[in-house]
C-alpha cells in the first residue's frame, strides 16, 4: 500500500529514562505544539466565557471543537462560505473536531447505533437522523480541523459482555470507511480511536489492528466513564504498549491533573476536557493544593490571589474575595476560565520541561506531595 503523506510531524524530543513519557514538538498545518499538551474544549467554536485572544494570550496552541454542534448550527455550507471554522472563529492557531458520535450518544439518551452509524432523534425538531462515518467525516472536511476524529462506536466503560467486542470491530469497519470518505489528508490529519472496554485482549488487538492502517496519529477512547483508577490506567498501558512510538497518542475526555501526569508518564501525548472550563462554571479554581470553591463564605474576605504563583490574568489583578463576589456572574466565570485553563496548560509545560530535563520523577513525586501532603 502507498504511504500517504501525513499533515504533521512529530519530533521527539526527550524520552523520560523511568517512565514511558516523552516531551515532543508536534507541527501541525496551523501551529507548533509542545507535548504533552492539555487542549482546552470549545463547543460552537469558542470556549464558554473566553475570547480565542485570550486563549492566545494563555500560549494556547491547540483546542477542541465539536462536529455535532457545528454540524447543526452553523452548518457545513455556511462553514465552507466562511472559509472554514479558523476563519470563521478567528482562530488560527491548530484545532481538532471530534466526531460527534460521543457527543450523540452521552447527550442524547435516544440514540440507537446500527451497522450504517448513529441514529438520533434531532433535539431541535425531532425529526430522525442519521450520522454515518462518511457524513461525520464530510461536515469534519468541512470544518477543517487540523485533526479530526474517526466516527467509533464507543460504549460506557462498565458495559460487560458480547456488545464491547461488537463495538470494537464495528469501530475498525468505521475507520476504514472514514479513510476512504476523507477529501483533506494533505491538511487534515484522521486519528483511529482505541477501543475494546476495559478488555485487555480486546483493547490490545484493536490498537494492533488501528496499527496496521496508514494514519498519521492514533487516540485512546472509551475510558474516564467511571471505571476504577486500575483498569483506567492498565487500559492505557495497554494501548500505548502497542501504538508506535513514532505518532502522537491522544486520550480523549481525560483532564484532572492526576491523570493528565498519571497518563503521560504511560507514554500519552495529548489529552481534553471540559473539566477545567466546566469547574469555573461551578465556581471552583484549580490549584497544585486541590480545588478552591470560591463560592464559600470563608472567600469573602480573602485578598490574596487565587494562586500567588500563577502568572494568569486573573491572578495578577483580582483577588479571591472579589471572585467569590461575582462568582455567579458572567465576568466571575470568565475570570476563572482563564485561571483553571491557564493551570492546565502550565502543568502540561512543567510536565514537558521534566522531561527534557530528564526529572520527571521528581516532578512526580512533588506534584502528588503538594495535592497530598504527608500528615504527621
Ligand atoms: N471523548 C471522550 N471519549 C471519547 C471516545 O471514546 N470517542 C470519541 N469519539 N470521543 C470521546
Ligand atoms: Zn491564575
Amino acid at each position: 500500500m502507498s504511504q500517504r503523506s501525513p499533515a504533521l510531524s512529530l519530533k521527539i524530543l526527550a524520552e523520560c529514562s523511568t517512565t514511558k513519557a516523552r516531551a515532543c514538538q508536534l507541527v501541525l498545518p496551523h501551529s507548533v505544539v509542545q507535548t504533552p499538551v492539555f487542549m482546552p474544549v470549545g463547543t460552537q467554536g469558542t470556549l464558554k466565557g473566553l475570547l480565542p485572544e485570550q486563549l492566545k494570550d494563555l500560549d494556547c496552541q491547540i483546542m477542541l471543537s465539536n462536529t455535532y454542534h457545528l454540524g447543526h448550527r452553523p452548518g457545513p455550507e455556511l462553514l465552507e462560505k466562511a472559509g472554514g471554522l479558523h476563519k470563521f472563529m478567528n482562530w488560527d492557531r491548530s484545532l481538532l473536531t471530534d466526531s460527534g458520535g460521543f457527543q450523540m450518544v452521552s447527550l442524547l439518551k435516544l440514540a440507537e447505533i446500527t451497522e450504517e452509524g448513529v441514529k438520533f432523534q434531532s433535539p431541535h425538531d425531532g425529526s430522525e437522523m442519521m450520522l454515518t462515518p462518511e457524513h461525520s467525516i464530510e461536515i469534519q472536511n468541512s470544518i477543517g480541523a487540523d485533526i479530526i476524529m474517526q466516527l467509533d462506536d464507543v460504549v460506557h466503560s462498565c458495559v460487560t459482555g458480547p456488545r464491547v467486542e461488537e463495538a470494537m470491530y464495528r469501530t475498525i469497519r468505521w475507520l476504514d470507511r472514514c479513510i476512504k470518505a476523507h477529501k483533506r489528508p494533505h491538511d487534515q490529519n484522521l486519528f483511529p480511536i482505541v477501543q475494546g472496554g476495559l478488555y485487555p485482549e480486546l483493547r490490545k488487538k484493536c490498537a494492533e489492528e488501528l496499527t496496521k492502517r496508514d494514519v498519521p496519529g492514533f487516540a485512546i477512547g472509551g475510558l474516564s466513564g467511571g471505571e476504577s483508577k486500575d483498569d483506567f490506567w492498565r487500559m492505557v498501558t495497554i494501548s500505548t504498549d502497542v501504538l508506535p512510538r513514532q505518532k502522537p497518542r491522544y486520550l480523549m475526555g481525560v483532564g484532572f491533573g492526576v491523570d493528565l501526569v498519571v497518563c503521560a508518564a504511560l507514554g500519552c501525548d495529548m489529552f481534553d476536557c471540559v473539566y477545567p472550563t466546566r469547574t469555573a462554571r461551578f465556581g471552583s479554581a484549580l490549584t497544585p493544593t486541590g480545588l478552591l470553591n470560591l463560592s464559600k463564605k470563608t472567600f469573602s474576605k480573602d485578598y490574596q490571589p487565587i494562586d500567588k504563583d500563577c502568572k494568569c490574568s486573573t491572578c495578577a489583578s483580582y483577588t479571591r474575595a472579589y471572585i467569590h463576589m461575582v462568582v455567579n456572574e458572567t465576568v466571575g466565570c470568565s475570570l476563572l476560565t482563564v485561571h483553571n485553563v491557564a493551570y492546565q496548560l502550565n502543568l502540561m509545560r512543567q510536565v514537558h520541561q521534566s522531561i527534557v530535563d530528564d526529572k520527571f520523577p521528581e516532578f512526580i513525586r512533588d506534584f502528588f506531595l503538594c495535592l497530598y501532603p504527608q500528615k504527621n
